[in-house]
Order: C-alpha cells, then structure tokens, then sequence
C-alpha cells in the first residue's frame, strides 16, 4: 500500500470554508488510493434514550455548498430507526496513510426521493437485488435461510439467478425499482473538526461550528466559526 502522509498543516490563518477543505482532503483520498474505500465512514446514530451505535457507511456524495453529505441505507434499519426518532449524528473520516481525519456533527434527513432512485439506477444489479433481498438488521436463523430469502426475492422481481446468488441467467440487465424502504440521508453538518497528524504528536486541528435552520425540507446555514484546538 502507497504511503502518502500529507505534511501540510492547516493554514495560520484558518479557512472560513471548512467544508472546501474537507472536500478536497476526500477527494484527495479517493485519488491516492491508499484505502479500498476511501470514502468510509463511521457514522454514529442514538436512541431517544441516548445509547449510541457506530458503523461504518460510504459517503456517496459530499456538496459543500450548502453544507451536506450523502449515505444510503435500509430505511428500516437500526440506524435509519435511530434517525427517525433522534436525528442528530456524527460521523468520522479516518486516512491513515494521509495522516488526516475529518469529524463532523449535524442532522441527518431522507434524501429526496427522486435522488434515490438516481442513485439506486446507478447501481450493479447484484446492489440492486441485496437492498431487497435483506432486511437490514433484522435477525434470521442462518446464514442458508438469508440465501433463500434472497433467491426468493429475486424470482418475485422476475429475476433467474443461478448457481450463486450474483450469476444471473439471463443476459438482460434487468430493471429493478428502488425499494421503498432503501434509499438516502443527507447528514446537513453543523460541526467539522479537520485534523492532521503532526510531528512529535503536535497534532493541528480545527473546529468550526454553525447554525442549521430547518426550511421544509432542508436546511439555511449561518456562517461559519471556527477556531483552533490544542491536540
Ligand atoms: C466498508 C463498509 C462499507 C459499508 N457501507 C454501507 C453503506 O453504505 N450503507 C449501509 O447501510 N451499510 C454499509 N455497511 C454495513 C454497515 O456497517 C452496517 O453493518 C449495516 O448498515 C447495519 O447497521 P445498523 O444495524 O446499525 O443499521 C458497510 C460496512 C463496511 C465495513
């Protein structure tokens, strides 16, 4: 694996577009190719009760104007669920060959639905096929009863699958609609801290904060502050 550790610390004088920043760095990651997915990320939700859950999720698009990022998921899952009922998360990049890490904080919201199918078009159909062939989180008895399940998805979509669950007998692609219960959340950031690693452990990092206002569906961003914090 390529070793790229980045010797460039954040700027004297701090950026007042932390998200820019934090785009480039992902950006960045995606072309070095020091990961295999490089756009991982964890992502903590909590119960109304306030236990907190972390997992890993790709981040399939990050727009930092407004201010936003992008994941899919089981909307039935124990994350979406979690989202539901308390939609305030976290999540965290990690490189380490970069010698970066990004931490942001906000709200997380359905995506519109007309992206996720976008999305969901855009996909393999083995893809396609798994967010209906598993309910995310949900317990089974055996790993054997998850592959019938799944084969037995597959024909009511009309598919012919045949020795294994991704060899497809027939040679059209089919079209799989995206599954009500599956598709995107935009985590709206109302907090990023860029980090990177620094010499004899004097770390450099920054913390920026804003406002999110809800507006219907969406959010209106306040401005930016930020400061630096001692590693
Ligand atoms: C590298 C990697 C990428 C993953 N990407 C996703 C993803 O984009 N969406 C997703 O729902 N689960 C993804 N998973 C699986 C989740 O980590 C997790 O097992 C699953 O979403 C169920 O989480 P939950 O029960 O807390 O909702 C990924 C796991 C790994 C290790």
């Amino acid at each position: 694996m390529k070793e790229i550790r980045s010797t460039d610390l954040l700027p004297d004088e701090l950026p007042m577009d932390p998200l820019h920043w934090a785009d480039a760095w992902i950006k960045e990651a995606g072309a070095s190719q020091v990961q295999r997915n490089p756009s991982a990320m964890t992502l903590v939700t909590a119960r109304s009760d306030g236990q907190p859950s972390a997992r890993v999720v790709l981040c399939r698009g990050f727009v930092p104007d407004p201010g936003y990022l992008v994941f899919y998921t089981n909307y039935r899952s124990r994350k979406a669920v979690e989202i539901e009922n308390n939609n305030r998360v976290a999540a965290q990049f990690h490189w380490d060959a970069l010698g970066r890490q990004i931490r942001v904080e906000g709200r997380a919201v359905r995506s519109p639905d007309s992206e996720s199918d976008n999305y969901f078009a855009s996909r393999d159909w083995g893809s396609q096929l798994g967010a209906w062939g598993s309910d995310q989180s949900a317990p089974i008895e055996s790993r054997q009863a998850l592959i019938t399940q799944i084969r037995a998805r597959a024909q009511a979509l009309g598919l012919e699958l045949g020795e294994s669950t991704d060899a497809l007998r027939s040679d059209k692609k089919p079209l799989i609609a995206r599954p009500p219960h599956w598709g995107g959340y935009r985590l709206w950031i109302s907090t990023i801290e860029l980090w990177v690693e620094g010499p004899d452990r004097i770390h450099d990092r920054a913390l920026w904060t804003r406002d999110l206002l809800r507006t219907n569906e969406n959010f209106s961003v306040s401005p930016w502050t930020g400061e630096r914090l001692q590693p």
